[in-house]
């Protein structure tokens, strides 16, 4: 996997267009200045950068695609505290930072030829567009391509409209479900009722090739790695997004521990083999 230059300095960026996507998540479309492109074109779906919001702080995000050619970025964010809270009120034109790409990416070229499952649970959907995208542009470099996506309703389903158009164009097989669906909830169609392990439930596919991209919330993980794995599913092969609170993005501040590891550098993508012998890590 990827290692990520060390950088602890925050290049100027700003904030070029915003779309809300719920009602506490947004997408942000960020333009960083010219000498922070080369180092961001490196990027790697999974890996993380590090956004200032002036007078507020700095917090990780995965981006939620590849830079486009233009040199932004989508970074797709949640309303949940101080930083965030903040950056929700930027306005395009705002001024922010960034730092990166740091820590481990997906590893793409293990990967190529093979199966790729990506099972995302609510926000999880954000750091695992950048390897959805990835893989659709590269399609012919990988075998099937299906994405299962829960959300907790209808209304908090992201990027859906995205994925259904990227569905119908024929190169990944898409399922989606949500929680509970309100009677009166618009669009509850092509949406199944229940929780993402349950549409893992009789899925028939070859788990003796497949690669299996996670990312959702902490509770998520055991339940899924146990039922890929009851599937056929190597451990090696299972490749874990997580989270910690984190500062420096480096490695020098340990903020980030998980057992002997750092987030931060040796994730934020694990192979669920690694984290056999850390239980706080899931
Ligand atoms: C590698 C990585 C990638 C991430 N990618 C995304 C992304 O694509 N989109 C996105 O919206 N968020 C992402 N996050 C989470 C994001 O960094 C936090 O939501 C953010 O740091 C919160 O900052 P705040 O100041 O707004 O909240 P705070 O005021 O610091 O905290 C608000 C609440 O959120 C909790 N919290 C804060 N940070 C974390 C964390 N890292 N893990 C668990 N709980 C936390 C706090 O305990 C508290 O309850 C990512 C985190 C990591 C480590
Ligand atoms: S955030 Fe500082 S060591 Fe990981």
């Amino acid at each position: 996997m990827k290692q990520a230059q060390h950088t602890h300095v925050p290049i100027a960026a700003r904030l070029i267009e915003r779309t809300d996507l719920s009602e506490d998540t947004t997408l942000f479309r960020i333009a960083p200045e010219e000498r922070a492109l080369a180092e961001l074109s490196s990027f790697v779906p999974g890996q993380f950068v590090q956004l200032s919001v002036p007078g507020a702080g700095e917090i990780p995000i995965s981006p939620a695609d590849l830079p486009a050619p233009d040199g932004t970025l989508e970074l797709c964010v949640r309303r949940v505290g101080h930083v965030t809270e903040l950056l929700h009120k930027q306005r395009p034109g705002a001024k922010l930072g960034i730092r990166g790409p740091f820590g481990s990416g997906f590893p793409l070229r293990e990967m190529a030829g093979r199966p790729v499952l990506l099972l995302a649970g609510g926000l999880g959907i954000a750091p695992l567009r950048s390897l959805l995208m990835h893989l659709l542009r590269q399609r012919n470099r990988y075998g099937e391509i299906t994405l299962m996506y829960g959300a907790k309703q209808p209304r908090l389903m992201l990027f859906r409209e995205e994925l259904t158009a990227l569905a119908a164009e024929g190169g990944m097989r898409l399922y989606l479900t949500v929680d509970f669906a309100p009677e009166t909830a618009e669009g509850n169609h092509s949406c199944a009722i229940g929780l993402l392990p349950d549409l893992l439930k009789g899925f028939r596919f070859d788990a003796a090739t497949t690669y299996a991209a996670v990312c959702g919330p902490p509770p998520l993980y055991r339940c899924l790695v146990a039922d890929l794995e009851r599937a056929g599913v190597a451990a090696e092969r299972i490749l874990l997004s997580l989270e910690r609170r984190m500062r420096c993005g480096v490695g020098r501040c340990c903020h980030c521990g998980l057992g002997q590891k750092l987030c931060c550098v040796d994730g934020p993508v694990f192979r669920a083999g690694e984290l056999k012998g850390i239980p706080e890590a899931l």
